[in-house]
């Protein structure tokens, strides 16, 4: 077979195996295939072969067309896939910072008019082509950083209108780029200034006019909602989720971030593919997500900014079987950070999970997060050929060093897409 593209002499090429029907639990998050002196072919936009450079160059055929990179001392990773963003908004909110500084609580914050409802204002008032272009620069920052897939949800609209612009935007930009963008409709991440102190009202709107039309015009593929105290409650989730059921979406959560309202019980409840956050989860929550194999998405960046205490219990998620994978959480108020090589380092440092943990959160866990695992996630043959480059001797290496963008090349669909 001839190779269109190969990445050669990699000092370790890694990746999880034989993980496409299953997230990784247990002991197997740890479990990670290394080659050394590693090496992977391409055919246009799937992988072909992957170990050692002998045994690659073994199977395949090149010619002077077939693009050869060197890897030499750099480490070779299946393509990052970040499956929590809100990577499509209008403005951003620095102003807010002096206030957060002052020690005025999120949700207070919230409560007073600002925050995500901030954000709804400069969202409503953005054009799509906007929305689209910020998005767009997003994505491409967040490529360059070695993500080649994330989720990007709505929720900064919180009016018909508002919400199937910023769904028709994430479209635009999904095409506009070559990151991958899977969405998600959030239209219940807060109470609009319009329904102030009349949740179920504005519930009636999200259920009755907006995801009709959202599913009508196949805008997302999950259905996503802010289960926090003041925001939306057990009961008003469960309401919103299952009409999203029911219309035939996957179900996130934003689940016990701040206080612990039960959050990871109803994902498990409602067969949910993930619950996000986490932070004050119960351990009844944990028992129930384990046995439903609802996979926790632990969002450390967002902890670190808003300068929470205690980080989620990944380490204990871990042992009691609970899948774990991890995202950025981008969003212009409580994570302005698009990186995911942040994140591995907050997750080892905070959350006491080892680099192989944390790699097989960002690639493989992280695509069963987004139903998108046969087809991305690890480097294995017949897989879609995204897979990212670090200038690093050893994985060990990216949850060590911090701040620095570590990314060598990026490889999308077979095509080199960055290259530093
Ligand atoms: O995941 N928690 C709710 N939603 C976002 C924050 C949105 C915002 O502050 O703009 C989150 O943290
Ligand atoms: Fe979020």
């Amino acid at each position: 077979m001839k190779a269109t593209l190969i990445v050669k002499n990699a000092a370790q090429v890694v990746t999880s195996k034989d993980a496409l029907h299953a997230p990784l639990t247990g002991e197997r998050q740890g479990e990670v295939t290394v080659y050394e002196k590693g090496a992977v072919a391409v055919a246009d936009d799937k992988i072909v072969a992957v170990g050692t450079t002998e045994e690659v160059f073994a199977q395949v055929e090149t010619d002077s067309e077939t693009v050869i990179i060197d890897a030499r001392c750099k480490v070779v990773l299946p393509g990052l896939v970040d499956p929590h963003t809100h990577v499509v908004f209008g403005g951003s909110r620095e102003h807010e910072l002096a206030l957060k500084l002052e020690g005025v609580p999120y949700l207070e914050i919230l409560a007073r008019g600002g925050g995500i409802l901030s954000s709804v204002e400069a969202t409503r008032a953005a054009s799509e082509a906007d929305l689209v272009d910020a998005g767009i620069k997003y994505c491409r920052q967040m490529l360059a950083q070695g993500t080649t897939t994330a989720e990007a949800k709505s929720g900064y609209g919180l009016s018909t209108d508002a919400e199937i612009k910023t769904l028709q935007a994430v479209r635009q930009v999904d095409g506009a780029q070559p990151l991958d963008l899977v969405p998600t409709f959030l239209g219940a991440h807060a109470v609009p200034k319009e329904y102030k102190g009349e949740p179920d009202r504005y519930l009636d709107l999200v259920i009755e006019e907006m995801l009709p039309l959202v599913v009508e015009k196949k805008l997302a593929r999950y259905c996503d909602v802010f289960c926090e105290e003041g925001v939306f409650s057990v009961e008003q989730s469960r309401r919103v989720l299952s009409a999203a059921r029911d219309k035939g979406l996957g179900l996130k959560m934003h689940a016990d971030e701040i206080v612990p309202l039960g959050g990871a019980e109803l994902a498990a409840e409602l067969g949910a593919v993930s619950a996000d956050h986490l932070l004050v989860v119960s351990d009844k929550g944990i028992k129930r997500m384990a046995e439903e194999g609802v996979i926790a998405v632990i969002l450390p960046g967002t902890t670190f900014y808003l300068k929470e205490e205690h980080y989620a219990p990944g380490r204990k998620m871990i042992e009691a079987g609970v899948p774990v994978a991890l995202a950025t959480d981008f969003n212009p108020g409580s994570s302005p950070n698009n990186n995911l090589q942040l994140i591995i380092n907050i997750a080892c440092l905070y959350l006491r999970m080892t680099p192989a943990e944390v790699i097989n959160a960002i690639t493989i866990n992280a695509s069963h997060a987004l139903g998108r695992a046969s087809e991305i996630g690890s480097i294995e043959v017949g897989k879609n050929a995204d897979m990212v480059i670090f200038d690093a001797p050893n994985y060990d290496y990216l949850a060590y060093r911090y701040g620095t963008n570590l990314v060598s090349r990026v490889v999308k669909n077979g095509r080199l897409v960055v290259e530093v």
